[in-house]
């Protein structure tokens, strides 16, 4: 694994992208400042100064897409659970793949595939984790209540600590993950699943619906129960 560290960029996932095809699989990018950060839903990712986690990795995990890739997302996020979980917090996931403390998002993933022709060329998979922030400035963040990392122990973060030790952990699974897919996570990942057996609304694509969230399925996908029937999701924004 490679890491490349940048003082500044626009957003660590428009440079993966951009130059995918040099770097090898398994290199990190990660910057102090993004000026053009990104996350979700074409939604922006506040820059919260030069001590939080703006990280790309990149991937070549084969030429042509398989469905297990899509699943890459909730893979990081439970491995971001696990490492957070090092620090004395009690992470959640909120599906497919933010992670929360006390119910406020400390991080968010972005995974983008890049394709030529019908050729995989890669994939950067991007996450910024918020570990040492001002209250008024995660205050400040639009669409969702947000924290730090450095709010909820009480104490700083070093950053390169924390990132070294989520590519450990991430790393030191992968090959299985990637042989085996979302089963192979399923069990660990709906435990740190918020909102289970609940009523939960979601944004999906235009619409929004209301049901009560039953399960999560072999493939990631989740099982809502809403008066009209049964539903499967596999992309929505819980709001
Ligand atoms: C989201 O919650 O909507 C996803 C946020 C992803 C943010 C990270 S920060 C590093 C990488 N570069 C980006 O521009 N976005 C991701």
């Amino acid at each position: 694994m490679q890491k490349i560290h940048l003082k500044e960029i626009n957003s660590t996932n428009t440079y993966a992208k951009e130059n995918i095809e040099k770097f090898a699989d398994k290199t990190v990018i990660y910057t102090d400042r993004q000026t053009a950060g990104r996350g979700r839903f074409t939604r922006t990712w506040v820059d919260l100064g030069c001590r939080n986690l703006y990280m790309t990795i990149i991937l070549h995990p084969g030429e042509k897409f398989l469905e297990t890739y899509s699943n890459l997302t909730q893979y990081l996020s439970l491995k971001t659970c696990q490492t957070l979980e090092e620090y004395g917090v009690s992470p959640q996931i909120r599906w497919p793949n933010d992670n929360l403390v006390n119910n406020k998002k400390i991080s968010g993933i972005l995974s983008e595939a890049v394709f030529r022709s019908n050729t995989l060329k890669g994939i950067a998979l991007g996450i910024g984790v918020n570990l040492n922030a001002k209250i008024e400035d995660v205050k400040a963040i639009p669409d969702r209540i947000a924290t730090s990392l450095n709010l909820e122990t009480g104490y700083e973060i070093e950053r390169d600590i924390f990132m070294d030790r989520l590519l450990e952990v991430f790393f030191e699974d992968y090959d299985n993950f990637l042989k085996e897919g979302f089963p192979y996570i399923k069990s660990e990942y709906t435990k740190y699943l918020t909102g289970l057996g609940k009523t939960i609304t979601i944004q999906h694509l235009k619409n929004q619906i209301t049901g009560t969230f039953d399960s999560v399925n072999d493939d990631g996908t989740i099982k809502i129960i809403t008066p009209k029937g049964e539903l499967n999701l596999s992309i929505g924004d819980i709001l």
